[in-house]
């Protein structure tokens, strides 16, 4: 399909009619002076960490009665019109893909995200979720998407207390209507707006550029498991010579088959041990996602291209947990030889009888026989007892997470987060 198929924006007279109406919208959005501290992305501020005069745990404004929510949406402009979004819908899900994919690559990468309509569908659509939480802006006259935001209800434990959240995911304007405030003054408005309407005060959200000051940052850490492929692409260094890259891929080799006895792919039988470990394991962390077993069964039951998960099996009992989510990385190079990198995210592992070593060791040998080029992992959670002896390399990315309208009065470490998004 060409880009001109899928994009709203691609017609000239729908983006110049805009243009101008864009531009005013931020400064004549009814409420947009008072509303500027209910904005769930763009305000969060941490400037109250270390404030011991401060309650440590709670909200920094109480909720609003659910009569003051604001009813309707916020006004756009003539040429546009709020949708949304239902990702079971095979159309939708196609045109939220298909903008995604064209809209959201920086073309400055050699190497751009490319998030399956099965991933949409995990993302999005967890137990619970809230279908008006899935927001589209688009073209009146081509129905074309122009823009999309998305939040997904979680709930996270903050010390002893549990907070239901709003994590707000995917977004993406396009590119000829960027830089022009839409993101702060339009679709995290109304993102909050509707968020506010399920009565939901708190949220959550991840950055790789730091914005404000996020409640913690955690590290990238990066183990190639085709390292011939990733010198090949330019993914790591390319070494020009070729004992070095022998080296290489010497130094990156993983056994065939995996070591612990009784390590086998999560099934639905296992929804009620795997609860219990995880919940366990959480536990000991000042901030972790609070999962009950639908939770369990959406985000882990394993989905192929999305989402893996291995238990360790001894005489009935399910005792550590190994679990990565996928995503694949187009190349913007028309490389001969690879059209994509496959990528594994190590999300949540617990380790009670096996060592968290040798139970990473089997993650990295199952991914690479799935077909992943590399395994990230962030130093959350008692992942940094693993890293470096499993040969992960520092990478040069972070991820920031923010919280917003929940005050913390201590800084957290990596260490003490059982988070990953
Ligand atoms: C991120 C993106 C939506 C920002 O859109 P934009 O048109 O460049 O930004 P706008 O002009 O609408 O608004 C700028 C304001 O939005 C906020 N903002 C911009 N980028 C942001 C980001 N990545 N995260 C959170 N807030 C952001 C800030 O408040 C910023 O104001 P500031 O520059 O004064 O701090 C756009 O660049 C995009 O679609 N990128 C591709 C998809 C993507 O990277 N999404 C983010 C991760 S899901």
């Amino acid at each position: 399909m060409k880009p001109s198929d899928v994009n709203a924006c691609d017609r000239a007279e729908d983006c110049k009619s805009s243009k101008i109406q864009l531009e005013n919208m931020s400064k004549s959005q009814p409420g947009s002076k008072t509303e500027k501290a209910d904005q769930i992305v763009a305000d969060t501020k941490f400037k109250d960490v270390g404030d011991t005069s401060l309650p440590d745990g709670g909200p920094v404004e109480p909720a609003t009665p659910l009569s003051e929510v604001k009813q309707e949406p916020y006004n756009l402009p003539s040429p546009y019109e709020w949708t949304t979004c239902d990702m079971n819908s095979d159309d939708m899900c196609s045109a939220v893909y298909n903008f995604l994919k064209e809209q959201f690559p920086d073309k400055r990468y050699l190497f751009q995200e490319n998030y399956s309509r099965e991933f949409l569908r995990w993302a999005l659509c967890p137990p619970g979720y809230h279908q008006s939480w899935h927001i589209g802006v688009r073209a009146k006259n081509s129905t074309k998407l122009a823009a999309f935001i998305s939040g997904v209800p979680e709930r996270i434990r903050v010390h002893d207390k549990v907070v239901e959240i709003a994590k707000i995911t995917l977004f993406c304007i396009h590119k000829k209507l960027r830089s022009k405030k839409v993101l702060p003054t339009v679709m995290i408005k109304e993102v909050t707006r509707r968020v506010h309407l399920q009565n939901i005060w708190q949220a959550a959200y991840s950055l790789p550029a730091k914005r404000a000051t996020p409640l913690i940052t955690c590290q990238y850490w990066v183990r190639m498991l085709n390292p011939m492929k990733l010198m090949d692409v330019r993914f790591s260094c390319a070494l020009d010579n070729t004992t070095a890259k022998r080296l290489t891929v010497k130094l990156y080799n993983l056994p065939d088959a995996t070591i612990t006895p009784g390590f086998r792919k999560m099934e639905q039988r296992d929804i009620p041990a795997v609860t219990g470990l995880l919940r366990n394991y959480l536990s000991q962390f000042g901030v972790a996602t609070d999962f009950d077993e639908n939770d369990i069964e959406h985000w882990f039951l394993p989905r192929e291209h999305v989402i893996y998960s291995y238990v360790v099996e001894t005489h009935d009992v399910i005792t550590d947990l190994c679990s990565f989510y996928a995503v694949q990385l187009t190349i913007d190079d028309n490389n001969p030889k690879h059209e994509t990198v496959e990528c594994a995210y190590s999300y949540y592992n617990v380790a009670t009888q096996t060592s968290l070593l040798q139970l990473m060791k089997d993650a990295l040998i199952v991914s690479k026989k799935e077909g992943f080029d590399v395994f990230h992992a962030l130093d959350v959670m008692h992942n940094e007892s693993f890293l470096k002896d499993l040969k992960f390399k520092l990478d040069n990315s972070q991820m920031h997470y923010y919280l917003y309208n929940y005050r913390l009065r201590s800084a957290l470490k990596p260490s003490e987060f059982g988070i990953v998004f």
